[in-house]
């Protein structure tokens, strides 16, 4: 294979960009997020990679929630400070403004909208990311508008 035409071609798949937020009992977290895509009408179900390595991945398995926070166009701040890994950066939320949601996840003030879902497969044995089936239990719109895009950011997830 031509390992160069492959990481091309797997980089103009479009992605979104999103904040997914996690708890493990009372410890909450979030990370930025760009492999998620739906997956089902009925029910309905969101797929996420997560990688496999990352504290929200602990979490993530032992609460089985998650939320995921969508950003405005103007809003890739908010996606570059969860990049950073809470292991480096600490409490990640300590300085932005959210809520707890239904399932007790973390929901941004200033996302523009947001779905909170309940895992119900993980699966993926083989690769560095696992896929986190999760079903869409609640959901919410603070503004109407289009969404950040990876390809917004500049930024590449992929390859
Ligand atoms: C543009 C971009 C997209 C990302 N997309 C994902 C993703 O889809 N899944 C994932 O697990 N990590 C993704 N990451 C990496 C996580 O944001 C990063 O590993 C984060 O530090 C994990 O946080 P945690 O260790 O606090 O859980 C992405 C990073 C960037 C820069």
């Amino acid at each position: 294979m031509d390992l160069q035409a492959k990481k091309i071609a797997l980089r103009k798949i479009p992605h979104g960009v999103y904040v997914v937020g996690v708890k493990q009992d009372r410890e909450l977290n979030a990370f930025t997020a760009t492999w998620l895509t739906q997956v089902s009408f009925t029910p309905p179900l969101v797929a996420l990679g997560i990688k496999k390595d990352s504290h929200s991945f602990e979490m993530i398995k032992r609460d089985r929630v998650f939320s995921v926070n969508l950003l405005g166009k103007h809003q890739k701040p908010i996606a570059e400070h969860f990049v950073k890994p809470a292991t480096v950066l600490g409490e990640k939320l300590k300085e932005v403004r959210y809520r707890l949601g239904r399932t007790g996840v973390p929901l941004l003030e200033e996302a523009i909208a947001y779905v909170e879902c309940e895992v119900r497969e993980i699966a993926n044995e083989q690769g560095d990311h696992a896929v986190v089936i999760g079903e869409v239990v609640e959901a919410g719109v603070h503004k109407d508008e289009p969404a950040l895009t990876l390809t917004d950011t500049g930024w590449h997830y992929g390859g």
